[in-house]
């Protein structure tokens, strides 16, 4: 009977424990969800020298905002049921209509700049799940391309509905189980190196991109590397992304970036 009571208190404890823990993410993550950085002001971004197609590249054929963002970056109306395929118990995320019909319209440089570097929304919010954490590396002419790129949007689609992130979804962003990107971008510093097929471009474009972040690299030789951004096909064959299997998101991914991206996995994962 001793050893029962025992049980006992210690279930009872483990599931206290969890339930504090839960009350504490799941305030960590409502302050993430309610605080306004509307009034807050950063430090000033280094924007450079402006182009349309290296901003159209970036968007378009490297970074693949759309992924998110939707065709024509006219929005997607929940990004959490896109990943899913059914409504998520985590709540509704809309990826916004980047367009002039959506949220392109209300934007000027310096709320690009918010949004990409420091992830906060033209409303203040702290941003969750877009990257922005990894944008805030962006130097001054590659972040002042997308914002030419983004500005140069043609009016496509609706404007997408608020987010509405769930208990569950709270908690989760509490525990990190997906990202707060504002905290993430806070303090970040942007990033200047040349364009060359060297491991510290790279290194750049792992930053912005997360190339690096979907599998295991470390046991891939160079022609499974190419392969993957050629093709869109992993070393044992099948698709980098099976709900779309014809779709390759690298396609258009130019020689001097492979190789730079190559020679970074090389030095970061022994290749
Ligand atoms: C992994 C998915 C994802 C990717 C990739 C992504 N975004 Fe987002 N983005 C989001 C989500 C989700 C939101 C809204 C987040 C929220 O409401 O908390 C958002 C918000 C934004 C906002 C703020 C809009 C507003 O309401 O003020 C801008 C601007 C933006 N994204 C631009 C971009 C650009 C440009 C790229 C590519 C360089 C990009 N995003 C890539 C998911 C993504």
């Amino acid at each position: 009977m001793k050893v029962l009571k025992w049980v006992g208190i210690v279930l009872g404890s483990l599931i206290g424990l969890a339930l504090v823990a839960g009350v504490v993410l799941y305030f960590i993550g409502d302050g993430s969800v309610t605080a306004s950085h509307a009034d807050e002001t950063f430090e000033a971004s280094a924007l450079g020298t402006a182009d349309v197609e290296r901003g159209r590249y970036l968007v378009e054929d490297l970074i693949g905002c759309s992924g998110c963002h939707g065709d024509d970056l006219s929005g997607v109306a929940d990004l959490m049921f896109e990943f899913e395929g059914q409504a998520s118990p985590m709540g509704v995320l809309p990826a916004p209509n980047l367009t002039p019909n959506g949220v392109g319209g209300n934007m000027d440089t310096d709320g690009w700049v918010r949004a990409l570097r420091h992830g906060v929304g033209n409303d203040g919010r702290g941003l969750v799940i877009m990257p922005s954490g990894g944008f805030a590396t962006l130097s001054g002419d590659d972040l002042a391309s997308i914002i030419a790129y983004l500005e140069s949007l043609p009016p496509a689609g609706e404007p997408v509905g608020g987010r509405s992130i769930s208990t569950m979804g709270k908690v989760a962003l509490g525990a990190g189980l997906f990202p707060d990107e504002y905290k993430l971008a806070q303090g970040v510093e942007q990033v200047e190196v040349p364009r060359a097929a060297t491991a510290e471009y790279g290194a750049y474009l792992a930053g912005i991109t997360c190339f690096d972040c979907f599998f295991d690299l470390s046991d891939w030789s160079e022609e499974d590397f190419r392969r993957m951004v050629s093709e869109g096909v992993l070393p044992d064959g099948s698709a980098v992304d099976p709900a779309n299997p014809d779709d390759n998101p690298w396609e258009n991914v130019e020689e001097v970036d492979i190789d730079a991206m190559w020679a970074y996995v090389e030095a970061e994962y022994g290749g």
